[in-house]
């Protein structure tokens, strides 16, 4: 029989608490190689959250992460890094004072020793931007002077063309116009081709998540409480769970009101 491939990240009984309230109360989920995982749930579901747990930023209560088969404890965001994985912040991250082809290599600056080796960072910039369709003339100009999506664009470019194995992505495409959106999805999707990289998206747009992904996982109350293999779903079940939520709360809180006010 063949040994099970191994699966690129697995997350088990992740809890994490900012005081009273719990973000995430007991998270399993797991990314096997190559594949395109959808993360959704309603707003202030947890995904960010689960997210910065996954890129280092936050460090989890209970549970634990494993990549590529291997525990880690990931000490930090530069951490995460060095063991592949590489993340898109739905607050983004660039440094508005920075020019856009130093915000494309921040942390892995192209050196001719001992200076920055800036001409070539220039060409890469252009040459990465140019390959995603990302029309952006001027590289030296500083990111604050550019839109919400030109900077998305630049944010997702910087980690697709970083060597990581394991890319997150969380509402890479919220600022988007059509076009750029596009630009984006069909980026995924050639990287999906390559079969180099695991990629979990986080997104709103049930139909672009449909486009893309092979899986969806759904995020509420804390834990996956779905999770289905793209084909075997639909954007009407999708929408339909994310909103029965909102209604069964919503007639919850109805009776309770006519408990108290009869
Ligand atoms: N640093 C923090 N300190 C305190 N509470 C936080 C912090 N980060 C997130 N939260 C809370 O945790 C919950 C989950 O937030 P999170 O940002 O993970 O949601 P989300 O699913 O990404 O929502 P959205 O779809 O709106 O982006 C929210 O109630 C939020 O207020
Ligand atoms: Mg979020």
């Amino acid at each position: 029989m063949e040994a099970a491939p191994t699966q690129a990240l697995r997350v088990e009984n992740i809890a994490k608490r900012f005081g009273a309230l719990t973000a995430l109360r007991d998270v399993n989920l797991h990314l096997n190689q190559g594949e395109v995982l959808g993360l959704i749930g309603d707003n202030g579901a947890g995904k960010s959250t689960l997210i910065k747990i996954l890129s280092g930023f936050h460090k989890p209560d209970e549970g634990r992460i494993l990549v590529e088969g291997e525990e880690v404890a990931l000490r930090s965001v530069e951490h995460a890094r060095q063991v592949g994985i590489d993340t898109v912040y739905q607050d983004l991250a660039l440094v508005n004072e920075l020019s856009v082809y130093h915000n494309m290599f921040l942390n892995r600056e192209k050196i001719r020793w001992p200076l920055l080796n800036n001409r070539l960072m220039r060409r890469l910039a252009k040459q990465h931007l140019d390959d995603m369709g990302v029309n952006i003339q001027d590289v030296t100009v500083e990111v604050a002077k550019l839109s919400g999506g030109q900077r998305q664009a630049i944010a997702v470019a910087r980690s697709v063309y970083s060597d990581a194995r394991i890319l997150l992505l969380d509402e890479p495409l919220a600022a988007m116009g059509a076009k750029e959106g596009t630009l984006i999805l069909d980026l995924i999707s050639d990287l999906k081709a390559r079969g180099t990289v695991s990629i979990i998206i986080i997104a709103h747009n049930y139909a672009q998540v449909l486009q893309v992904c092979d899986r969806v996982n759904v995020l509420q109350h804390g834990e996956i409480t779905f999770d289905k293999p793209t084909s075997q779903t639909s954007q009407q079940e999708l929408t339909d769970l994310v909103v029965a939520e909102y209604r069964a709360g919503r007639a919850a809180r109805a009776a309770n009101n006519r408990r108290s006010n009869p």
